[in-house]
């Protein structure tokens, strides 16, 4: 299996039988996959294994020679696992570095395994088996997020803070109800994970190079036996498609988008400033010079990943924009950036998992600023409406006033008079303090999907049965 020199000139022996010589080194290089492709070993035999036996079962191979094939892949198999393999670019790619060294341990019955079959639709198979793991364990990566996140949003589901829009103070919620939104985005990202792997539960193999065979293959057999729900339908659209990598890489994109916005919440909620949270040692690092400092950098690398998994789906969508039916080897370029993107994405959610179930949330300091910025603006205004008989506008107007004298006196809106607010509204009575509190405010706002504790309570029961 050496790549020795003597080798390089001559042809391929997979298919060099109409070559007179080997490739250039450039060409080699620029079309060897193996350095990234190896990483499809456990797929390729796999599906070899349940190609090899649908062959045998069919009449197609002899029993014989089905048994040293799949004898031959298991051994193949345990020398990659052990480092023993060596992985030779000469020949390509995966599967030929597999079949090559199938042909040394078993002689001319490794040469009947690829009837029937192409690299087309075997690194079809591989890829889509690859692929469908992969959102399987994002499946239960977001399944841990969400249940780190369930357990802070019960914890805080009377902890109150201000609530943004335009990151300027808004309405107080609880940070409990905040909590739970990201709940929502992990939750829907993990629907569409569920929904792809739905999408993509179909067996490429035996769509052959793109027209399908003569041979008469089962692809219903090769399917199960690989757990796919049923084979794809059209040989032609099965080595062309590369839906299965353009969804995970959405997918992938989506809820990257989503750990960012969260990692910018935790750099604003760590700074001095705000200081709504503080990030355990073991999810911060310290500077070189500046010893006072504490800083989130886990946080800033998940909002960065960002960046590299959105590159890879606009990479990927740019490479399949144009591309003619069916196989072309432009497709070759699908797997680095799946690889590179299902790294990023699963490092980004086991960083923002521990940092969500380490941090210590500050409640003095979110219920200190709750209050500020006249948060229960809306509250007074609702009171006017509802205990006054005010139209909202007008409310709106009496509130603005009531606002600007409270700035003006620098004070927050229940340090005002009775006779104060009276002097802009005289239908006010005392009554209305009751409504000026955060946690009155809080409280109020029982609506469904609204930021009262009870409601809070009750979006966390709702999850908790389907997490
Ligand atoms: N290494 C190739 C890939 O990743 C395998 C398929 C090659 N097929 C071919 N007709 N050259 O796409």
């Amino acid at each position: 299996m050496a790549d020795g020199s003597s080798e390089t000139k001559s042809s391929n022996q997979m298919w060099g039988g109409r070559f007179a010589s080997g490739p250039d080194a450039i060409m080699e290089e620029i079309n060897a996959s193996i350095g990234f492709d190896k990483k499809l070993y456990a797929q390729d035999i796999r599906g070899s294994i349940a190609h090899a036996t649908m062959l045998a079962h069919q009449g197609i191979i002899s029993a014989e020679d089905k048994d040293k094939i799949v004898h031959g892949l298991d051994t193949i198999l345990s020398e990659i696992e052990s480092g023993a393999f060596e992985f030779s670019r000469r020949l390509e790619d995966i599967h030929m570095n597999v079949e090559a060294r199938l042909a040394t341990l078993i002689g001319p019955a490794a040469g009947r395994l690829h009837t029937a079959r192409s690299r087309n639709d075997q690194v079809a198979l591989d890829f889509r088996l690859w692929v469908k793991e992969e959102l399987q364990k994002t499946e239960r990566a977001l399944t841990g997020l969400i249940a780190a996140f369930l357990d802070r949003a019960e914890e805080h589901a009377d902890t109150v803070m201000p609530g943004f829009t335009h990151l300027q103070t808004a309405q107080p919620v609880t940070f409990g109800h905040h909590c739970m939104a990201y709940v929502e985005m992990f939750g829907r990202d993990r629907s569409r994970v569920r929904h792809a792997i739905e999408h993509m539960d179909e067996s490429p193999i035996g769509a052959a190079a793109l027209a399908g065979t003569g041979f008469p293959i089962d692809r219903h057999m090769t399917a199960s036996a690989l757990g796919f729900r049923e084979p794809t339908r059209n040989s032609i659209d099965t080595v062309s498609d590369r839906d299965f990598a353009l969804e995970f890489l959405s997918i992938a994109a989506i809820a990257a988008t989503h750990l960012s916005r969260l990692a910018e919440e935790i750099v604003i909620w760590s700074t001095p400033q705000f200081g709504f949270i503080r990030l355990s040692d073991a999810f911060s690092t310290g500077s070189s010079i500046m010893p006072q400092k504490k800083n989130p950098d886990a946080a800033e690398l998940v909002r960065a990943k960002t960046g590299r998994i959105n590159g890879s789906l606009i990479a990927l969508l740019t490479v399949m924009k144009g591309l003619p039916l069916a196989y072309s080897k432009d497709m070759q370029e699908d797997k680095e950036q799946v690889f590179d993107a299902a790294e990023s994405l699963e490092l980004a959610i086991a960083a923002m998992t521990g940092m969500v179930r380490d941090m210590t949330v500050r409640a003095d300091r979110m219920k200190a600023a709750a209050g500020s910025g006249y948060s229960t603006a809306t509250d007074l205004a609702d009171w006017l409406v509802r205990e006054a008989g005010l139209p909202f506008r007008d409310a709106h107007h009496v509130t603005g006033r009531a606002v600007a004298l409270a700035e003006q006196k620098g004070c927050d809106l229940a340090n005002l008079s009775l006779a104060e607010l009276q002097a802009i509204n005289p239908a006010i009575t005392d009554k209305v303090f009751d409504v000026l509190t955060v946690e009155a405010s809080v409280a109020s706002r029982t609506s469904f999907g609204g930021t009262a504790p009870a409601e809070v309570r009750r979006q966390i029961a709702w999850w908790r049965a389907r997490n």
